[in-house]
């Protein structure tokens, strides 16, 4: 069997680009390890930025996240017991973000995909590349207990952060820069009302805090944990005991509780695979990069590396054009490593730092302060939360 593309993994940024290629009349099939149901259920990041929205928009992915989707003008920062709006849309022309989970976007991918007659296979085991070096790359897999081979033009490294397309790229071609942080974060899924309209990043002595959202009935928290913390270590009084303290400040709400859907723990990582290109298998998404949350960033670079990916795959079937595959990784790279600085600056400015010295604590309290009182300062800010342009 061949296709055009073999893409792996159905994340955000293999779907997507599975239905993006589609549109530009490419074909492709898209092997998932895990099953329909599990991937439809996997609760991940909520934060679309404008370009994220605009491009699913303008490819039929926009009915559901508009009806759906809660835009948002702004996010608070909370510190000194006070809390400061960081106006977006004022400050960036108009710009909003949405908050919108990951696993809605999967499931308007996957049903998009499969209305359109694409090729998704799920509960794929055993998955290998071959020949990436060569013109004529194949993917072996394991589907249904029978060893299979599809030949493709190009694969698809989609398969997220543990996946086997990065370590299938022989090491010393590889690059990586890393930074591991040395706090995680606790996140819950919570039945209750929202303690405010927009997000709240909150900067307390006790440590960081984030009041997110889902819909007007589904809060997301979280609270900075330490990275070693198992979930047993937190149970749901210690959890709404430290966001009661850390998310007091301002507002006329109190935080409301309400019954526990989800728990998550999380570490905290800066990761960056260069050059996302060997040979004929291009990496997008966690397979290249990950970022700390704090910025809501990583569902967003996954797509952006997607678009890109896609238009330069048209590219090159459409008028035999290489330039367009031959700069992926660097036109990727530019844009995610200003995404890379803005999460860390983001997480390193919220968190309180284990062992840290005063001196560096008064630093992260002047930068909040900063950001909030200096119109450049916040433009700043804004303009990287919102989204820097896709290309
Ligand atoms: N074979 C097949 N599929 C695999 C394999 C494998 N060996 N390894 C991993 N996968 C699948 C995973 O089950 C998952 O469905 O690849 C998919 C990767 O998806 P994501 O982890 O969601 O990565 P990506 O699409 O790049 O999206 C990035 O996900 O983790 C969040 O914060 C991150 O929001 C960001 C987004
Ligand atoms: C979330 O809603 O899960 C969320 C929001 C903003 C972040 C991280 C996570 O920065």
């Amino acid at each position: 069997m061949h296709t055009q593309v073999a893409i792996i993994g159905a994340g955000p940024a293999g779907l997507l680009l599975s239905h993006l290629l589609h549109l530009d009349g490419i074909e492709s099939v898209l092997l998932e390890r895990q099953s329909r149901a599990h991937v439809e259920a996997r609760i991940r990041a909520g934060v679309l930025e404008q370009g994220t929205v605009d491009l699913l928009t303008q490819t039929g992915l926009g009915d559901r996240l508009k009806r759906e989707g809660l835009v948002h003008h702004g996010i608070e920062l909370s510190f000194s017991g006070a809390r400061h709006r960081i106006d977006m849309s004022e400050l960036t022309g108009g710009r909003t973000i949405t908050v919108y989970g990951q696993h809605e976007v999967v499931k308007d991918l996957i049903s998009a995909r499969l209305a359109a007659g694409g090729d998704i296979r799920f509960d794929i085991a055993d998955v290998s590349l071959e020949g990436i070096d060569t013109d004529r790359p194949a993917v072996r897999f394991n589907e249904a207990g029978a060893s299979r081979e599809i030949s493709c033009d190009f694969i698809g490294g989609c398969d997220g952060f543990h996946g086997i397309c990065r370590q299938s790229v022989p090491a010393a071609d590889l690059s990586l820069f890393e930074r591991v942080y040395p706090f995680g974060w606790i996140g819950i899924l919570v039945e209750a009302p929202p303690v405010s309209d927009e997000l709240i990043y909150a900067r307390h002595e006790d440590g960081f805090a984030l009041f997110s959202m889902r819909s007007p009935q589904l809060a997301r928290l979280y609270v900075q944990c330490d990275p070693q913390d198992d979930i047993a270590d937190w149970p749901d009084e210690r959890i709404w005991e430290a966001l009661h303290r850390r998310l007091k400040s301002g507002g006329d709400r109190q935080l409301a509780e309400g019954p526990v859907l989800e728990k998550v723990i999380a570490a905290m990582r800066s990761f960056v695979a260069e050059p996302m290109r060997h040979g004929r298998l291009f990496l997008a998404g966690d397979a290249a990069h990950i970022v700390p949350p704090t910025g809501a960033k990583g569902m967003n670079l996954a797509i952006a590396d997607v678009h890109v990916l896609s238009r330069a795959l048209s590219s090159h079937f459409k008028r035999g054009a290489s330039e367009g595959l031959e700069n992926y990784s660097a036109t990727c790279l530019r844009r995610v490593w200003k995404a890379q600085r803005f999460s860390w600056q983001m997480t390193s400015m919220l968190h309180k730092i284990p062992g840290g010295s005063p001196f560096e604590e008064r630093v992260q309290f002047a930068e909040l302060d900063h950001v909030t009182s200096s119109r450049a300062a916040a433009r700043a800010l804004a303009e990287n939360y919102v989204g820097t342009p896709f290309e």
